[in-house]
């Protein structure tokens, strides 16, 4: 018996009926980050490992445990991204883009990977869309980041997706938040889970991420890092919440939220939604400012802001509410003279170069069998071409859900189905 293949584990096929969402999805977001002035870039799905350590940090679960990391040929080790953060700030210190241009708006849309464990919303290959602003360290501009993302969340239908706001500090206040923050953590060390015990002296954030409830407890007593920002920060952080307000953009304060990741200073942000079809997997999306990042990775010292959406879980949220593209042909064109096979044959060659949506059956057929095919999909139009039509070169368009036929020239059956869109 021959072998059966599968995909491999946590990672996806999609199929026409859902990849109609995803169309959807990534044409609405298109047109958001262009309205906002972001531009798309695209860069290789692998990249040297060290990246992502240097950029997402060692003691992160990503880099940790999640990473897809393999020697080359050559004895490199790389791994398939799993962020576009590090990736897009690489591309744009090795492009050299700051001498170019003073500020640069990026977005970016495609596959991550993650060797996480599965569940509904959680997958190995996912899909991610991405912004990234770099050279402007205003709050201006990570209002910017939070009113796109919340403009591209609306503009999708999706209601009940919400905004928590946290602030991380910078290099002048955080050390002394970490200090304060790793004496409470070793005064509750037993309490604490073996992994969390072990990340305590190299990075105490990360132990405010940790879902065991015992950490959970620990966590709810420890000190904030909103209670320790520098003047500068807490100058950045008010003034990013007043532009919020400005807008009208509702969030919530999380002064626990540390984000998964290691390269964030000030602003930190999640777009989180309650819905059943996500399970209990709720961020749609999340982000922040990095600062540093770009100095860190060898490129000049240029701030930047950024978040990134998880476009399965979109999709997931899109499909509970039956929202996708608009697929169906405008017009089927149904043959029930063979000696009309060449005639249908060209017209709907000429109909598609004109612009239209045409279906028609290949396999030419009975017509009886042929109008199924046409019902099934769901054509707004019907056009048969018998002896009749193609002797007087006329016909009728057959709207296929109800309504009055409309009497059509062969010849002029582009301009009708023009007409009957308005
Ligand atoms: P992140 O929070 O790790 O941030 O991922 C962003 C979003 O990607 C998550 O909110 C979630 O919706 C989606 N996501 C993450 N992992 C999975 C998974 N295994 N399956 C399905 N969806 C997933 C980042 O990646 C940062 N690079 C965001 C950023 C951009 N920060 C600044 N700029």
């Amino acid at each position: 018996m021959s072998q059966r293949f599968s995909a491999v584990k946590g990672m996806n096929d999609l199929l026409p009926p859902e990849v109609r969402t995803w169309h959807l999805l990534e044409a609405r977001a298109r047109e958001g980050f262009h309205r906002f002035g972001y531009e798309e870039i695209r860069t290789p799905i692998l990249e040297e490992t060290t990246l992502f350590v240097r950029s997402v940090g060692e003691e992160t679960d990503i880099v940790g445990k999640e990473m897809y990391s393999f020697e080359d040929r050559a004895g490199r080790s790389l791994s398939l991204r799993p962020e576009n953060t590090a990736p897009a700030a690489r591309a744009y210190i090795e492009h050299a883009v700051h001498v170019r241009e003073p500020v640069t708006r990026w977005y970016y849309v495609g596959p991550m990977f993650r060797y996480e464990r599965m569940k509904t919303g959680r997958y190995r290959q996912f899909w991610q869309m991405g912004a990234e602003a770099y050279g402007s360290a205003e709050p201006a501009q990570d209002a910017e980041l939070i009113d796109l993302g919340l403009q591209l969340i609306d503009t999708l239908g999706l209601q009940g997706v919400r905004l928590e706001l946290n602030s991380l500090g910078d290099e002048t206040c955080r050390p002394a938040y970490l200090a304060a923050l790793s004496d409470y953590l070793r005064a509750h060390q037993s309490e604490l889970c073996p992994e969390c015990q072990a990340r305590l002296g190299r990075n105490p954030l990360r132990v405010l991420d940790c879902k065991n409830p015992s950490c959970q407890t620990v966590v709810a007593g420890a000190p904030l890092v909103l209670d320790a920002l520098c003047e500068p920060c807490r100058t950045h952080f008010g003034a990013l919440r007043r532009k919020l307000d400005a807008i009208h953009a509702p969030y919530t304060l999380n002064p626990r939220m540390v984000r998964g990741l290691d390269y964030y200073t000030r602003t930190a942000f999640e777009f989180l939604a309650d819905a059943p079809a996500l399970g209990t997997a709720t961020a749609v999306g999340g982000g922040g400012r990095y600062d540093r990042l770009v100095g860190e990775l060898g490129g000049p010292p240029v701030p930047a802001v950024g978040w990134a959406m998880g476009m399965d879980r979109l999709c997931l949220l899109l499909a509970e509410k039956g929202l996708q593209e608009e697929s169906a042909p405008e017009l089927f064109v149904a043959v029930a003279d063979a000696a009309g096979q060449d005639q249908a044959f060209r017209m709907v060659s000429e109909l598609r170069r004109s612009g239209h949506a045409v279906d028609f059956d290949p396999r030419g057929g009975s017509l009886k069998s042929q109008m199924k095919r046409a019902d099934k999909s769901g054509a707004r139009f019907a056009l048969v071409l018998g002896e009749r039509e193609l002797a007087s070169g006329e016909g009728e368009l057959k709207p296929l859900g109800g309504g009055e036929t409309v009497r059509v020239r062969l010849d002029s059956v582009a301009a009708a189905l023009l007409a009957s869109r308005r």
